[in-house]
């Protein structure tokens, strides 16, 4: 058999060719529990790409960055030190050494997000460790995000864009929300602040939001989470059973 890209020269011919797989698609369609939960029955590195985007911003927003200024963005975009911990059971994510996971998915990092994520040097930067990360994932990995399947990984092996209806993203955020202790969470309130991230995020010049034309789609409106993620895990020992 000949060797791919993926294989080092050091793997025994019978150990299984990772399999990288690109889920996308906007916030509140079950992105991230879907691919954790993909990723811990498969066995496969887990890596939550928004997680490392919230990173930089939170850098930027407590080192007195304007994350308006793109230039000022753009100069500071290699300063921080960002590590992903891939476990699907234990995510984590650190920024100059300090754990980062709480406040990453405070409203200030959320509303700042979409901003410091369009600047092209935060984008090239992330990107670079986000390749960096799928390369070296033992036995494949799951990655979610906005542009993988389009620009970050365009050659993964199975490519899924989750969508689902506004109110039930809304709900679903709104949920989550309440979930971290928020208090008086207003739905309204969340479904235009949602749609008004994902506006920014589909329209940016760089890597857009945007469904991979080989992507397939899944529409979460109606299924449940266990539902879309048997959904998932069948597209992916498909195309294992195809290799
Ligand atoms: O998935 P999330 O809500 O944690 O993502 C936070 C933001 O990060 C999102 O509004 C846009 C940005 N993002 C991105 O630009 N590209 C990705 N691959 C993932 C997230």
């Amino acid at each position: 058999m000949a060797a791919t890209s993926r294989q080092a020269s050091s793997v025994s011919p019978d150990a299984p060719v990772p399999v990288i797989v690109a889920i996308d698609g906007p916030s509140g369609t079950g992105k991230s529990s879907t691919s954790r939960a993909v990723a811990a029955k498969l066995g496969l590195s887990y890596l939550d790409t928004g997680a490392q985007y919230r990173a930089i911003t939170w850098w930027m927003l407590t080192h007195g960055i304007d994350v308006d200024d793109a230039a000022a963005v753009a100069a500071a975009a290699d300063r921080p030190e960002i590590l992903s911990g891939t476990d699907p059971a234990d995510p984590t994510i650190t920024v100059d050494g300090t754990d980062a996971s709480g406040p990453i998915r405070t409203q200030e990092v959320t509303a700042a997000v979409s901003a410091v994520s369009a600047v092209p040097e935060v984008r090239a930067r992330i990107t670079e460790l986000q390749r960096a990360i799928a390369a070296g994932a033992p036995t494949g990995i799951v990655v979610e995000g906005r542009d993988i399947g389009t620009t970050v990984l365009p050659d993964a092996d199975l490519k899924v864009f989750l969508t689902a209806s506004p109110e039930a993203r809304a709900a679903r955020r709104g949920g989550e929300l309440k979930g971290n202790g928020e208090q008086g969470v207003d739905l309204e309130a969340t479904r235009e602040a949602l749609l008004r991230r994902d506006a920014a995020d589909s329209t940016r010049k760089t890597s857009p939001l945007k469904k991979a034309d080989d992507a397939v789609e899944v529409d979460t409106t109606e299924l449940t989470l266990e539902q879309v993620v048997e959904c998932v895990v069948t597209l992916v020992e498909e195309k294992q059973q195809a290799r």
